[in-house]
């Protein structure tokens, strides 16, 4: 397919790489332009203004926040005024509920087709094309995109024809994420005061009871303390758990343990934890308890 790819970061990069290599014909547009030249040695090509990303069948967003997608969609020569009629604009950032019902209304005024296809899966994945999409809009522009799909995940669930419901079930998953390294943090506190090695610890975990990819992966980071470089920064990740709680609001569901790891954010990013990875809330509670 003809495809444009907006936002090489940690995540894109990959992505855009692993649409090159399927035999898309790839157009990258990046913010900071040195990291779409990168991908044009390795057979994208790169343009300069957003619009110029948007003349394909597709574009697909890979940005930060809810305010980057605002301003590359709705800004000046953005994706809504670039993108042809009955082309699809493919949001795989993480953002908010709002926002992706704000984006599928633009872009159904405009003639425009939209899809929400938020991933699970951190920066490694997505190098590796192995991500998990989560996809939700109209039948047709989901089957349109699937060949894209397949080339940036291992697999596919399509949840709706209603795009934000893809970004509730993405916000929902960050949130349990969050939650499992919180506790994790907890028990490996616990038992590092008792004299127990975490690493340890962390086999037993996740030789018993414990053996899901999240236990392992983050248990490790926790373990090793070693959140730099940031595979998932910590501003994100306090991000994904903002929408989680605004989520919960709209729809009157309380998440007394959302509100609980909003806090514990603040307090990392409060310390100047802005660099590190998001799992480095799960080093607070052995600072809490005195842990060396
Ligand atoms: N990292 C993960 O493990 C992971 C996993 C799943 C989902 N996600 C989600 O995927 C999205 C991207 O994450 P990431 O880790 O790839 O983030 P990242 O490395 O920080 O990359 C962010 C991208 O957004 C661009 N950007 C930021 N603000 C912008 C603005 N105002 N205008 C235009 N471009 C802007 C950046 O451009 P510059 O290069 O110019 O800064 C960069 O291309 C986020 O929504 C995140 O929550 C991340």
């Amino acid at each position: 397919m003809r495809v444009g790819f907006i936002g090489l970061g940690q995540m894109g990069a990959g992505m855009a790489l692993n649409l090159v290599k399927a035999g898309h014909d790839v157009t990258v547009y990046n913010r900071t332009r040195a990291k779409a030249d990168k991908l044009v040695a390795q057979g994208a090509k790169a343009v300069t203004n957003i619009a110029d990303a948007c003349q394909g069948e597709a574009v697909i967003t890979m940005l930060a926040d809810d305010g980057a997608v605002e301003s590359v969609v709705y800004g000046d020569r953005g994706v809504l005024a670039g993108l042809g009629r009955g082309a699809i604009h493919i949001s795989a950032s993480t953002i908010s509920i709002a926002l992706s019902e704000r984006l599928t209304a633009s872009h159904a005024a405009a003639g425009q087709r939209f899809v929400a296809a938020p991933v699970f899966g951190r920066p490694t994945a997505a190098a590796a094309g192995d991500l998990f999409v989560v996809g939700a809009g109209a039948h047709e522009a989901i089957q349109s995109a699937m060949p894209l799909f397949e080339a940036i995940g291992q697999r596919t669930f399509v949840v709706s024809a209603v795009p934000k419901t893809a970004n509730l079930v993405k916000l929902s998953g960050n949130f349990l994420i969050a939650a499992i390294i919180e506790a994790l943090g907890e028990a490996m506190a616990l038992v590092a005061k008792g004299g127990v090695d975490q690493h340890d610890y962390l086999d037993i975990l996740t030789s018993t009871l414990f053996g899901a990819p999240v236990f392992k992966t983050y248990g490790n980071l926790i373990a090793d303390g070693k959140f730099e470089p940031a595979g998932f920064a910590a501003p994100l990740g306090h991000k994904d758990i903002r929408l989680t709680l605004a989520a919960g609001e709209d729809l009157r569901v309380p998440l007394p343990l959302a509100s609980l790891l909003r806090d514990r954010f603040l307090t990392l990013l409060a310390h100047g934890g802005d660099k590190l990875d998001w799992s480095a809330i799960g080093r607070l509670p052995a600072k809490d308890a005195g842990v060396a």
